[in-house]
């Protein structure tokens, strides 16, 4: 199914048959326009980026490669091909056809997810948006900027269903989420993990490599939805989510191996004498994987939670890869929960399974996190290094959910608030860690060349050198 450019919204939903539909998407479009200009990356507006764009919905050969102007990318509504016989996959209507429409029941719970889903991808260009004045080569410049216009184009993507299913609500949806924005004082973006800054590229693969991937789960719970057009559009998103994910586990493993070479050269682990060398000392680098992880897991909502429950019985929501579950009903079962008991130890919950279904996914997205971390162990061990990165306990540094009041460490442990406040500057980065790493960042854009503080990738974009000029200032 190969997309048509000719139009003035690529499509493959037959758009040029829906007059109204179309006539509503283009009203919105140079508002979507406006936005891009004033909060995307618009100070390399004139520059030329060597970015792939989508041309198809096929597995294989869906993207082709080639130099763009930022401001002239071709956004597009893309959805995967519509299986055919599809059922619903889980939930209470088990088994029944799935929807094409909205059934009206349904229609505020859907409506609230997908706006949830769609505020996230314009926040995350709007606090990336300053990082290409300190890009560390070429090749991330255009790493960056591919991730942006496909952010951009997952606003697409989603304000399309609001658009075609939803009717006014949907249309003032739309408008709100170019309203909204990340960080705003007054109309801040939904979750607070999308009002976080991201000013330097420390951050940024830290983001890309967990903050993405919460993105990553919440779209494969949504691609089991049973309406249909939810989960066609979340499928064709997955695939373009792959390659921002590759994006923050390459960035980390690149600063690791750079900071691995300069201990090397010191002959030392000091902190301080790696970062005399320009490099990310590695305790640094551990205090921003417990920032993110923990921030990230926020985004998966309480642990037990009647929403996630009548999502998963009414098939809005369901867990990530349902296929591998054995029932797909969920009544019946319990999941074992631990939560603090208010006396500094820790007692189990069994939760009905529906309710708690927002854990399902986040015990997931952990057990897929812990696999960058074993590679970047890798890393360490074999440079001959004593320091093993790891994830953080999933109680520590919580801000949602059943964790949110109880104090812990990194290993879990809970301690007397008074104890664990003292110790924050241990685990989480400091205003030093955050001046040190932002003092380190200055842009790098000569073909082929790095900034000290992170290795050179393995390969290029598409086959190509990696001296290629992948941005044209
Ligand atoms: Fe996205
Ligand atoms: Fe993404």
């Amino acid at each position: 199914m190969a997309f048509d450019y000719q139009e003035r919204i690529p499509n493959n939903v037959d758009l040029g048959s829906n007059p109204n539909l179309l006539r509503a998407l283009e009203h919105w479009q140079p508002r979507f326009r406006d936005w891009w200009r004033e909060l995307g990356p618009s100070d390399f507006f004139a520059g030329e980026v060597f970015l792939r764009t989508a041309t198809s919905a096929d597995a294989k050969g869906w993207a082709s490669y080639g130099p763009v102007r930022l401001p002239e990318y071709r956004w597009g509504i893309f959805l995967a091909p519509p299986e055919e016989d599809r059922r619903i996959g889980f939930g209470d209507e088990f088994g029944a056809p799935v929807w094409q429409q909205v059934p009206g029941e349904h229609r505020a719970s859907l409506r609230r997810l997908i706006v949830t889903q769609a505020d996230t991808e314009p926040a995350s260009v709007e606090q990336q948006r300053r990082l290409g004045h300190t890009c560390p080569s070429l090749y991330d410049l255009r790493n960056l900027f591919q991730v942006n216009v496909e952010e951009a184009r997952h606003l697409w993507a989603m304000v399309y269903l609001l658009h075609a299913y939803f009717g006014r609500d949907g249309r003032e949806e739309a408008e709100a989420l170019l309203e909204r924005h990340s960080g705003d004082r007054d109309s801040p973006r939904i979750l607070s993990t999308f009002n976080e800054p991201i000013a330097d590229w420390l951050s940024f693969f830290m983001f890309t490599y967990f903050t993405d991937r919460d993105g990553k789960y919440q779209l494969k719970c949504l691609a089991e939805s049973a309406f249909d057009p939810l989960s066609r559009t979340t499928r064709f998103m997955l695939t373009e989510e792959g390659h921002h994910l590759f994006v923050g586990d390459s960035g980390i493993a690149r600063i690791i191996r750079r900071t691995l070479a300069v201990m090397k050269e010191a002959g030392s682990d000091d902190p301080e004498r790696v970062r005399g060398r320009g490099a990310i000392d590695l305790p640094t680098l551990q205090r921003y994987i417990n920032f993110w992880f923990s921030s990230s897991l926020d985004l998966f909502g309480a642990e037990v939670s009647s929403n996630a429950a009548s999502n998963f019985a009414s098939g809005l929501k369901g867990r990530p890869d349902e296929a591998r579950f054995a029932d797909h009903r969920a009544v019946e079962g319990r999941l074992a929960i631990e939560k603090a008991d208010g006396k500094g130890g820790i007692e189990i919950e069994e939760a009905p399974l529906r309710s708690a279904m927002n854990e399902v996914a986040r015990r997931a997205y952990i057990k897929d996190c812990a696999q960058g971390v074993v590679r970047w162990n890798r890393l360490i061990e074999k440079a001959g290094a004593d320091f093993p990165l790891r994830l953080p306990s999933p109680r520590f540094h919580r801000a949602i959910g059943l964790w949110a009041e109880a104090a812990a460490d990194p290993e879990g442990k809970i301690l007397p608030p008074e104890a664990s406040a003292a110790r924050q500057e241990e685990w989480l980065p400091t205003p030093e860690d955050r001046a040190f790493v932002k003092d380190l960042m200055h842009a790098v854009a000569e073909p082929g060349r790095m900034a000290g503080w992170i290795a050179r990738p393995a390969y290029g974009v598409a086959n190509l050198p990696l001296d290629y000029e992948y941005v044209r200032l």
